[in-house]
């Protein structure tokens, strides 16, 4: 197959692919790009690479082609304990607070690996709590895991790895937490990879921080070596979603090579030796921190992290994290309103009550046994969560996202068969939608990405569905 592109469309497809995916390729990845584009040029039923590419130039794109291309130019390198120095910052400063002061309380944690690959990073995390915290049965653990390309998801959900996974990790990582298989690979323990959740989403056009995909009142959100790739732009974009998506107080984990105040401006920066964290601190204004101390504002550009975005990109115009409309107390009233406000920034005692009161006023309403289904899932009562999703289908049994739930909470026990179903039945509820409209209780999701989503997440079901069910 010929693969050598004439110069004058690499850099119209480099336009392209920015505009398309948020990928970003300047000159010096020209060669990336091509490459990319020969990987990707079958699936659209191409046999070379100039064909495809001027192809792609010259009709719009759907979702799915979308995806398919950002699938074949992404980078999906990683590893365990990948970049030790944040993790032990993790391990030693973030979780040690957290977790203390959690303990008096909801011990609760919530953790996002945001473009997580194979699923290398998201397993460290889980092997860091399982030695950080030895009564890890009393405690609430989210980990969720996300990322745009399926191949990645389906790799990650088996935990099954080879030697080079392995290249930077601890010598007692592999004989404590993995089984060696006959064909000389290594399957994590069944005990760790049921605290991870992998799940699709695509940061360019899926919709978070969200209660309908678990994406907001986070603690941690990690998403190391995926922004290095974007442009400035949709950096700031994805960032401002980012800070919505913390509890005030959370934190987010970039690459040292990703560090920048300018791109993370609604963060506050905390330094630490070898790492720059990023702090959501909603009253506290831009400051840099260093070891928990603060250090002079005119100091923070020049001297501790790195000023410039990590991709040059004129347009830095993206809508900042606290311009963003925040929903004000008195524009929000209504018990379910106030319950949503409540469980996106983490309140879930709280949300609950409004959300009880909101099915007092209002018994016949489906939404609200869906939301409370949402909060209960968030407090980890997946089985109470199951009947309030069960009681909103008696009230209407085409209740689109109550099906799309009730398939995440089996599939997240390993009950594969039942997810399966209620998938299907949220694939065969779409037909009567168009494809454009907004789902209700979705925050913006619409049909045609919900079948996306779907149709992706049927196809990750693992292959022995019959006998795991
Ligand atoms: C280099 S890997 C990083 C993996 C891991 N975070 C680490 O540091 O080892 C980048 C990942 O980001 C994912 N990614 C890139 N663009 C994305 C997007 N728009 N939405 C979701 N995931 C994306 C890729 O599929 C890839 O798996």
């Amino acid at each position: 197959m010929g693969s050598t592109l004439s110069f004058p469309l690499l850099p119209r497809l480099s336009e392209f692919v920015a505009a398309q995916t948020g990928l970003h390729f300047p000159p010096e990845r020209w060669g990336d790009l091509e490459r990319g584009i020969a990987a990707a040029a079958p699936d659209f039923n191409f046999s070379d690479c100039e064909s495809c590419a001027r192809w792609l130039l010259s009709a719009p794109l759907t979702r799915h082609m979308n995806e398919v291309l950002a699938s074949h130019l992404s980078v999906g390198e990683t590893y365990f304990f990948r970049e030790k120095q944040s993790l032990e910052i993790l391990g030693e400063q973030v979780l040690v607070q957290l977790l203390q002061s959690r303990r008096q309380n909801e011990r609760r944690l919530r953790i996002w690996c945001a473009g997580c690959s194979t699923g290398e990073e998201a397993y460290t995390i889980a092997i860091l709590l399982d030695r950080l915290i030895p009564d890890l049965k009393e405690w609430n653990i989210t980990i969720l895991a996300t990322d745009f390309n399926p191949k990645f998801l389906r790799k990650a959900a088996q935990g099954v790895y080879g030697e080079w996974s392995f290249r930077d990790a601890p010598g007692w990582l592999r004989e404590r937490y993995f089984n060696k298989r006959s064909d000389g690979r290594f399957e994590i323990h069944p005990r760790i990879r049921k605290m991870v959740t992998f799940s699709y989403l695509n940061f360019v056009d899926d919709v978070y921080p969200s209660l309908s995909n678990n994406t907001s009142a986070m603690d941690v959100i990690f998403c190391r070596n995926v922004l290095m790739y974007f442009t400035a732009r949709r950096v700031k974009q994805v960032a401002g979603n980012f800070y919505r998506a913390l509890v005030d107080g959370g934190w987010l984990i970039v690459s040292p090579v990703e560090a920048s105040n300018v791109l993370f401006s609604s963060f506050t920066p905390v330094e630490f030796p070898g790492a720059v964290l990023y702090r959501k601190m909603v009253d506290a204004g831009p400051q840099l921190l260093v070891g928990g101390h603060q250090v002079p504002q005119t100091l923070m550009e020049t001297e501790s992290v790195p000023a410039e975005p990590m991709v040059a990109d004129a347009d830095i115009h993206a809508v900042q994290a606290d311009q963003l409309p925040v929903l004000q107390p008195d524009e929000c009233e209504t018990p379910s309103c106030l319950a949503r406000n409540c469980a996106n920034q983490g309140r879930l005692d709280e949300a609950l009550k409004w959300c009880e009161k909101g099915i007092a006023a209002d018994k016949f309403n489906p939404a609200h046994q869906y939301l409370l289904a949402t909060i209960l899932q968030e407090q980890g009562q997946h089985d109470i969560a199951i009947q309030s999703l069960m009681r909103a289908l008696y009230l209407d049994p085409d209740f689109v996202l109550a099906h799309f739930s009730l398939g995440n909470l089996h599939q997240s026990q390993g009950r594969y068969r039942q997810a399966q179903r209620y998938f299907k039945n949220v694939l065969v509820l779409l037909r009567k939608y168009p494809l454009d409209e907004t789902m209700p209780e979705a925050d913006g999701l619409t049909a045609g990405r919900l079948v996306e989503i779907v149709t992706s997440l049927l196809a990750s079901l693992p292959q022995t569905m019959a006998v795991s069910a």
